[in-house]
């Protein structure tokens, strides 16, 4: 089979690396790819919001399956576009990627059917928000539509920064037009579980749990990223909380989207918090995480190709899916200054030393060729990921390896998987 996977990030680098062992691929090409996905693809000069291209560029190559990684192509219909031109596809349709795509949407859809989140209002009118802030109680969570690269999510303390906010998101268009429509919901406080899962329309299967790290520096202090480091599974997240979100949750959310002419095919990340009240979605995102990709993949014992085909087909219940009973951690190689201003580039050093060394992976976020040496080239550089026989000894394996990889103005937070100690 020739797949073609869509993105350019770790995520990406993690779907390439784990289809490139499935014994059905032949070629992989990669839109826009990086330098560490060129292992595995041949990567493609072409954006992920050029539907046309990729998809001619599909045709040429007679793709027998394409993977789209990343949420603003899946938003923006780009599996539309492709099954019309009749290219086999992984990933939600336009109307049902609004699962991600609109906050507003995701909230009503909860509400409807009795999905378990925080309790909230919608608001197209700034005006309206903010009498409606004259009687709420702080904290209080204000958060942008549409999608907003993980930054559109504002934690308000008073009355006063929440004013400030409804400003920056509906008035300033802070978050662009993500910002036209505006969520106002209650703020809750709990550990934080992403669970990925496949979904074929009906059936719903789900992955090993994992804990992302949102925050720039130790501590969970500083601005939110797209993510600085993830553990898998999380210790937080027991028989008893999975039972109660493959009854209060999952189906129901599967069930829900086809109940409203929306049938979900691809991946679903709940985004969950486990409050004293129990578990309650956060958000959904239609699309693996990056990066939870980084450390679920890698204990996935199923051949990648197989699942996305049965989620494409509606057989997806006929597959199990299966984990290594092992745990990875994964910390997020930054540049200094990331996510504000960081300059990109540097020599990335060291890598060598990961060839042939079997439980360790060095995801590419942003990377590139220049003159023959490997160069950072974004915020995110590298998802340096370790397997252990325990969370433990993935995370002493994963602060190892990050010794071994080197360039100017490297940048990790020190404490990712912390958490597990509180975990006993
Ligand atoms: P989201 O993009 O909706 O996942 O929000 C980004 C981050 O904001 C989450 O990972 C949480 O840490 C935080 N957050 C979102 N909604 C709430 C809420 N209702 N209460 C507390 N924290 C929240
Ligand atoms: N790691 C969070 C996300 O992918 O949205």
């Amino acid at each position: 089979m020739k797949i073609l996977i869509v993105g350019g990030g770790g995520r990406e680098h993690a779907i390439a690396w784990k289809a490139a062992q499935s014994a059905k691929v032949e070629k992989i090409y990669c839109a826009p790819g990086n330098a560490g996905i060129e292992e595995y693809a041949q990567c493609v000069d072409i954006g992920v919001m050029e539907f046309d291209r990729l998809a001619a560029f599909a045709k040429e190559k007679e793709i027998d399956l394409a993977v789209i990684g990343m949420d603003d192509p899946l938003v923006g219909g780009i599996v539309d576009v492709f099954e019309a031109e009749g290219i086999r596809v992984f990933g939600p349709r336009k109307n049902a990627a609004i699962l991600e795509g609109s906050k507003a949407f995701s909230k009503d859809l909860m509400k409807k059917y009795g999905i378990p989140t925080a309790a909230y209002e919608n608001f197209d009118d700034p005006d309206k928000a903010l009498a409606y802030l004259e009687h709420a109680s702080f904290p209080i969570v204000l958060k942008a539509d549409g999608l907003a690269l993980g930054k559109g999510v504002l934690i308000c303390n008073t009355l006063e920064e929440a004013r400030d906010g409804v400003k920056s998101i509906m008035l300033d268009r802070k978050f662009g037009t993500a910002g036209s429509r505006m969520v106002i919901e209650e703020f809750m406080t709990g550990r934080e579980v992403s669970v990925l899962s496949f979904v074929d329309g009906k059936t719903i299967r789900t992955m090993t749990s994992a804990q992302d790290h949102k925050r720039a520096l130790d501590g969970d202090q500083g601005l939110n990223t797209g993510g600085m480091g993830t553990f898998s599974p999380s210790p937080f997240y027991t028989e008893e909380v999975d039972a109660f979100c493959q009854k209060h949750i999952y189906q129901k959310t599967v069930d829900a989207m086809a109940a409203e002419g929306r049938p979900f095919k691809g991946v679903i990340f709940f985004g969950l918090m486990l409050t004293e009240k129990g578990p309650r979605v956060l958000e959904y995102n239609a699309r693996f995480g990056d990066p939870e990709a980084q450390v679920v993949l890698p204990r996935m014992k199923n051949d990648i190709v197989d699942v996305f085909e049965a989620c494409i087909d509606g057989t997806l219940d006929r597959l199990e899916l299966q984990f290594e009973d092992n745990a990875a951690v994964c910390v997020v190689l930054a540049s200094a200054g990331y996510p504000v201003s960081y300059e990109k580039g540097f020599e990335i050093r060291g890598l060598e030393a990961f060839r042939e060394k079997e439980g360790y992976y060095v995801f590419h976020a942003a990377s590139r060729r220049k003159d023959g040496r490997l160069v950072t080239n974004g915020g995110r550089v590298l998802g340096v990921t370790a397997t252990g026989a325990d969370l433990r000894e993935a995370r002493a394996n994963a602060y190892e390896a990050v010794k071994l990889v080197d360039f100017d103005n490297k940048y990790c937070r020190s404490d990712i998987g912390k958490a597990i100690d509180e975990a006993g």
